[in-house]
């Protein structure tokens, strides 16, 4: 049985709640070799360390701000760390926390996650940035409502590690600020639409969830040791309680390509203009409206208003499609949000539920917005995209499973009529066969019309993958 009921105070701010932001920097490092030295000032950084329960706090700061229409915002920052396998082992950690992606690290897995890199013949090297491909021990991430705010705690990190001095105890390896979108974009990935709306909410935590499909989840889906963990509870190293897994990856999104791509593939439908098709292509990818409305509640035209209310954009089932399996009339098999949440399509379809599948996004978007010369040219000219982390209690189940099972798979959510729905278009890829991102669906009055797609609009550039400890086990066990 699970030890006890959980404690906010415990976990670390973003697995759960997310800390709020307008602004992360991201600081990846590795250790020095003299370990013990860092791990005696990781006890000065703990207190720093943001919890489940003062992210709780902050919010309703902001909620209250907000209330009382001052000018401005509340100055607030978080901050959060994770280690890789390789920064556990450098701290001579070498408990086996039980699961084998991380134990691996990113980089032995970016050939099964389909990444791109040289494959015929010679060994694969992922199209990666440098930092990446060697290791990354772990990492600090810093948010709030600015930049100044930011950069306040970024040195506090640097004097406890003494970074700059001959005696450092942390090298960054690499930096990446990301930063919410600005005006009317915030809270739209780059391709604009909005993002972070559905996350599965956690039983013992979230009280008062939205109306949302499925349910909730066993605390295990997330955090170690708790029930639902596939893990026995109990088997996992004591002081991994609590802890999550989270995948980083760097991933840059083609934006004036990918709007290129509209422009020119308009769903032809009675009534629409070609704009208005290029629009509903898009939605069709993603299985969303810009506005965040869901293509299974909003199948042939926007409604804003359903988009930014939380009480009603998630609770949909694809139940109205999945009665009749070979319909994608409102959201395509493909589409973005159905390929990595099917819902009730497999319950429907098999009776297999996809609550271990679950995972908690907590992203944020980096780069600058489109200047009018990449717009006139349309063609990337600075780099942008999404700063991903999810969290999951076992990345197989969570994001390597999504990527690789799901998104990359055409065979996925197959069925009587529809054998081979194709590759999710915003993330599925093949390192071995190009032809393959395709589908089938984006034209619901030609369900069964091929779209190809020219190239990829996602190109991931690295990550890795990190365990983010509880608060009493880096107190307790991580810091000495
Ligand atoms: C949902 C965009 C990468 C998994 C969404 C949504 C958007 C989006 C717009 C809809 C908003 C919402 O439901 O919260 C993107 C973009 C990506 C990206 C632009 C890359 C640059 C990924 C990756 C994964 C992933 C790498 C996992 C392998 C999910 C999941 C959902 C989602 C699980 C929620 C689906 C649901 O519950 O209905 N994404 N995403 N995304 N995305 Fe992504």
């Amino acid at each position: 049985a699970t030890p006890s009921p959980i404690d906010p105070q415990n976990i670390q701010g973003d697995i759960l709640s997310g800390l709020p932001k307008k602004t992360e920097t991201y600081i990846f490092f590795q250790i020095s070799d003299d370990v013990s030295a860092f791990r005696s000032q990781l006890t000065h950084l703990v207190p720093l360390v943001t919890s489940t329960a003062q992210v709780l706090k902050d919010r309703d700061a902001i909620a209250n701000h907000k209330q009382s229409k001052k000018p401005g915002l509340v100055e607030i920052s978080g901050l959060n760390i994770a280690f890789s396998q390789s920064g556990l082992t450098k701290m001579g950690l070498t408990d086996d926390v039980q699961d084998a992606g991380f134990k691996a690290g990113m980089l032995a897995d970016a050939q099964a996650l389909g990444d791109a890199g040289t494959t015929a013949n010679s060994k694969f090297d992922p199209n990666w940035v440098p930092a990446f491909k060697n290791p990354v021990h772990g990492v600090i991430f810093l948010s709030g409502d600015c930049h100044a705010t930011v950069s306040k705690r970024v040195r506090q990190v640097e004097q406890i590690f003494k970074v700059g001095a001959h005696d450092a105890t942390i090298h960054e390896v690499l930096r990446i600020v990301g930063d919410v979108r600005p005006d009317k974009e915030s809270g739209h990935e780059h391709f604009g639409f909005l993002d972070g709306i559905s996350n599965p909410s956690v039983q013992g935590f979230d009280s008062a969830p939205p109306p949302g499909a499925p349910a909730q989840v066993q605390p295990g889906v997330i955090l170690l040791g708790r029930d639902g963990d596939s893990v026995p509870v109990g088997s996992r190293p004591s002081w991994t309680l609590d802890g999550s897994f989270l995948a980083f990856r760097y991933l840059f999104q083609l934006v004036p390509e990918f709007n290129e791509f509209l422009e020119k593939n308009p769903v032809q439908l009675p009534g629409l203009t070609p704009k208005e098709g290029s629009e509903f292509l898009g939605a069709r990818l993603v299985g969303r409206w810009k506005s965040g409305a869901p293509l299974d509640l909003a199948p042939l035209k926007d409604d804003p208003a359903l988009g930014a209310d939380s009480q009603r954009n998630n609770s949909f089932n694809y139940t109205a499609d999945s009665t009749d399996f070979t319909s994608q009339t409102r959201c395509p098999f493909a589409a973005h949000v159905r390929k990595t949440n099917p819902r009730n399509d497999l319950k429907q379809a098999f009776g297999a539920d996809v609550a271990k599948n679950r995972i908690i996004r907590r992203g944020v978007q980096f780069g600058p917005e489109l200047t009018e010369l990449e717009k006139k040219e349309k063609k990337t000219q600075n780099g942008r995209g999404l700063l991903f982390v999810s969290y999951q209690s076992t990345l197989a189940n969570g994001f390597q499973f999504l990527q690789k099972s799901w998104a990359n798979q055409e065979t996925f959510l197959g069925r009587a009529g529809v054998t081979k729905p194709g590759l999710d278009p915003i993330i599925g890829q093949s390192n071995t066969d190009p032809t393959l991102r395709e589908m089938v669906g984006s034209d619901p009055d030609h369900p069964t019309n091929q779209l190809k797609f020219p190239q990829e609009w996602v190109v991931p550039r690295g990550g890795e993958y990190f365990f983010s400890p509880s608060i009493p086990a880096l107190r307790d066990t991580i810091a000495e």
